[in-house]
Order: structure tokens, then C-alpha cells, then sequence
């Protein structure tokens, strides 16, 4: 066996804080902005289904491989690749993969700030107490409006992004753990808050049926695509996060654990923020298939209407926030540790040219909204298309690879000393999965939505 390497990073302080630090990654704008609108837009209790398979069959295993391929490599995405291909005999080449999942995480990170920026600006209306003194119709041109303000916007997406570099700027002990141990905890106490307020507005059955009751001839092959391009999205899966947060992973530290501790935090979430939110969409009569804006509508209207209404809202937007915040500090640490590594950038340097190109590169979303909402990419405006793209094909086809390689690549003897899996049968369940089930099944989805095949 090589010597074990070491991160020029450093490492988390325990283990608990990396498992902390990564669900903080995958709990954000995901499971709370974005999994209620598309559960919306695809009909329901089908898509939650396939969408909870993804998760369980290749979400689990394709995270312990990203854990486990970063801490071996105690580097960014691309040098981790590098040289666990290189300890086993393989080529360089397969680097790709990390470039790819770095590129992935930056491209995202371009318009996940441009949405928290909108929950940036719902704090500041609910404190303002817009919510309590507006009819459900005024609540949502107040969206409309924030929509057509790029000004506004861009202020917004700019406050996003100089938190997310001062942070990162600071380091994993210093940046990192500190704003994950203040941010998760507290936005968990209030996205409960939400749900108990919720199932008190009497249509919690109409919710919970709409969310839990398939109905297949509502399920389309591209609902199945972006099921699993959601699984992999709210994960952070083949995004580059996950990998670079193992790098900074204990050597005793269990991967399977971790993995699985991460997925099911973030399944309860998301379950969390659905049953929160659609017995209030049924409540007052708006549409489950609203698109990006459903949050932003529907929440503030109950908020309005309940006591404290407008402190509530103020808190459960400064959650959300955090939320989105501890994600996006997980899309940006790759790009940073990749120039720290390979350029010899120092981190703060690192952290603000990165952050400066992923602020210019959002300012096409927040024009996508207003200025250019004409300007569509194959029918789609600019920001659908980069949450497409990025979703529904980078994402699937870089877990696509990273499950090729981890498997059928990486060295065996590798895998087990990482892995470090006692039960046989989990091992081989773990090695069937990334060998076959995985690959084949995000094929066979790419290929049936593409109508090469039709299952
Ligand atoms: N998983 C995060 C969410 O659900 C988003 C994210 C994607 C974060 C990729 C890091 C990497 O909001």
C-alpha cells in the first residue's frame, strides 16, 4: 500500500462535524425550493416514488464512493481522481471525471446564489410585515415584482456570493465547520416550526396524498430523468462537494455510515419541506405545478395569515438561507482547492477570483428573468437551460462515471481498505450496484427520455 496522503487543507475536527458538513451540502435550496416544485410539475406520489429509489439504490453507494475516492486521494476532485487511477495502475486520464464534477459544482453555483438571493429578499419583506398585510394575490406579485428588478437581484446574488467566499476565504476549521455548526442545527428547528403550522391547515390529508399516493400515467420518461437528475442534484452527487469533503475525512471514520447518515437526513428533509408546503397549496387553492416560484408563494401566504406570521416568515427565510449557505460553501471549496493545488493560488486569492467568475457567470440567470426572459436555449431561458443541463445530464452522466470508475477502475484492494466493509454482502452488494444497476439503469433512463429505447 502507498503511504497515506495528507490534504494541505487539513482535516475536520471529527468525524461528526465532516457528516455534519456534508448533509449541511446536500440539505439546501434542493429540498426545500426545488423538490416541492418538481414533485409538483411531475404529478406527484409516482415521481416521489422513483425519485426515493434513485436515492436508496444508487444514491447510497455512488456517496460512499465519492467519500472514499476523495479521502484516498486527500485532494480536489481532479488530483483525487488522478492519483487513486494512478495507485492503481491506470491512467492520469480519468482526471476527467473530477474536472467535470468541479466544472458541475461551479455551473451550479452560478444560480443556486441567484435563488438564495430571492430568499435573501423575502427576509427582508417579512420583516417589513408584507406577508400579514397583503391578500394571497398581492403575495404573489410580490414575487412577480422582485422578478422584474435585476437591480435588486443582482445585490442580492452579489450578497450571496461574498458570504460564501468570506467564508470559504477562512478555511475548514475557521470558515467551513464554524458556519455549519451555527447554520444546520437552526435551520432544522424552524423547517419543523413549518411543518407543525402546517398540519394544522386542514388540508394536511389532500398533501400528504398528493406527495405519498402514485399515480404512474402521471409519471413521463422525462419525469424519471429528472427524478434522478434531482437525487443526484440534492445529494451533490458528481458535483464535486462530496469528494472534497471526504478529502478532509479521519482515515477511521466509517464511509458507509457517513453516506448513509447523509442520505437519509436529506430524504427527511425534502419529505420534510413537501409535507410543509403542499397542504398549503391545496389550502389556498394555488397550483402544485406553479415552477420556481412555488416557495416563494405559497409559504408567505400561510405566513401572512398566521400568528407572528411575519416573525415566522423572517425566521424561516433566515433558515432557508442558511440552508442554501452550507451548500453553497460545499459547491465552492472544489474549485478553490483545485486552484490552491495545481496553481499555487493563496486560499483567499482562490476563493475570490472563483467566486468572481461564478457571480458574472449568474448575472445571465437574474437577465433570464427579466431583461432577456425572450432569449430562450433549445425553448429553454437562460436559467432553465443551466439548471437543466446541469441537473438532468452533467450530473447523471458524471455519477454514470464515477460509479465506472470507482467499480470497475479503482483497485480492489483499495475499495476494501476504504470501504472497509466487514459483512460480505454488503460488499457485494455495494460492488453489484456500482458495476451494473447503476449504470445500466441511468443509461437505460438517459436512452428511454432521449426515445432511443421505450420502456
Ligand atoms: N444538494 C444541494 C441542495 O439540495 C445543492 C448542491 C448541489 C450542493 C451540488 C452541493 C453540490 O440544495
Amino acid at each position: 500500500m502507498t503511504q497515506e496522503r495528507v490534504s494541505i487543507h487539513g482535516q475536520w475536527s471529527s468525524r461528526w462535524i465532516f457528516v455534519l458538513a456534508a448533509t449541511g451540502a446536500a440539505v439546501g435550496l434542493g429540498n426545500v425550493w426545488k423538490f416541492p416544485y418538481i414533485t409538483g410539475q411531475n404529478g406527484g406520489g409516482a415521481f416521489v416514488l422513483v425519485y426515493l429509489v434513485c436515492v436508496a439504490v444508487i444514491g447510497v453507494p455512488l456517496l460512499m464512493a465519492e467519500i472514499f475516492l476523495g479521502r484516498r486521494g486527500r485532494a480536489n476532485p481532479a488530483n483525487a481522481v488522478r492519483d487513486v487511477a494512478l495507485d492503481s495502475d491506470k491512467s492520469r486520464y480519468w482526471q476527467v471525471i473530477g474536472w467535470v464534477s468541479v466544472l458541475s459544482g461551479f455551473l451550479i453555483l452560478s444560480y443556486y446564489s441567484v435563488i438564495a438571493g430571492w430568499a435573501m429578499d423575502y427576509i427582508v419583506q417579512a420583516m417589513k410585515g408584507t406577508f400579514s398585510t397583503s391578500s394571497p394575490e398581492q403575495i404573489t406579485q410580490v414575487f412577480d415584482r422582485l422578478m422584474a428588478n435585476p437591480s435588486l437581484l443582482v445585490f442580492w446574488h452579489s450578497s450571496v456570493m461574498i458570504i460564501t467566499i468570506f467564508i470559504i476565504a477562512q478555511g475548514i476549521r475557521l470558515g467551513i465547520e464554524k458556519a455549519v455548526y451555527f447554520m444546520f442545527p437552526s435551520m432544522i428547528l424552524l423547517l419543523l416550526v413549518t411543518v407543525f403550522y402546517s398540519a394544522d391547515s386542514g388540508y394536511f390529508s389532500e398533501g400528504l396524498s398528493f406527495l405519498f399516493k402514485p399515480d404512474f400515467s402521471k409519471l413521463t420518461s422525462e419525469g424519471v430523468l429528472v427524478a434522478l437528475g434531482h437525487a443526484f442534484f440534492t445529494l451533490s452527487i458528481a458535483t464535486g462537494s462530496i469528494m472534497m469533503y471526504g478529502a478532509y475525512l479521519p482515515k477511521d471514520a466509517s464511509v458507509a455510515k457517513g453516506a448513509i447518515y447523509i442520505a437519509a437526513s436529506d430524504t427527511l428533509v425534502a419529505l420534510l419541506a413537501g409535507i410543509a408546503i403542499f397542504p398549503i397549496v391545496f389550502a389556498n387553492h394555488l397550483e402544485p405545478g406553479a415552477g420556481p416560484g412555488l416557495i416563494f408563494k405559497t409559504l408567505p401566504i400561510a405566513f401572512g395569515q398566521m400568528p407572528y406570521g411575519d416573525l415566522f416568515a423572517t425566521l424561516f427565510f433566515i433558515m432557508l438561507v442558511f440552508a442554501a449557505l452550507t451548500s453553497a460553501i460545499s459547491l465552492l471549496e472544489p474549485t478553490v482547492a483545485l486552484l490552491m493545488e495545481r496553481y499555487n493560488l493563496s486560499r483567499k486569492f482562490a476563493a475570490m477570483l472563483s467566486g468572481f467568475g461564478i457571480w458574472l457567470l449568474g448575472l445571465g440567470s437574474i437577465f433570464s428573468f427579466n431583461h432577456w426572459s425572450n432569449f430562450k436555449i433549445f425553448g429553454k431561458t437562460y436559467f432553465e437551460a443551466f439548471d437543466y443541463f446541469t441537473s438532468n445530464i452533467l450530473l447523471p452522466l458524471g455519477g454514470l462515471f464515477v460509479a465506472i470508475f470507482a467499480a470497475w477502475v479503482v483497485k480492489k484492494s483499495i475499495v476494501q481498505e476504504e470501504l472497509h466493509m466487514n459483512s460480505r454482502c454488503l460488499r457485494v452488494c455495494w460492488d453489484i450496484t456500482m458495476r451494473y444497476i447503476a449504470p445500466v439503469a441511468i443509461t437505460v433512463i438517459f436512452l428511454d427520455f432521449m426515445g432511443i429505447i421505450n420502456v
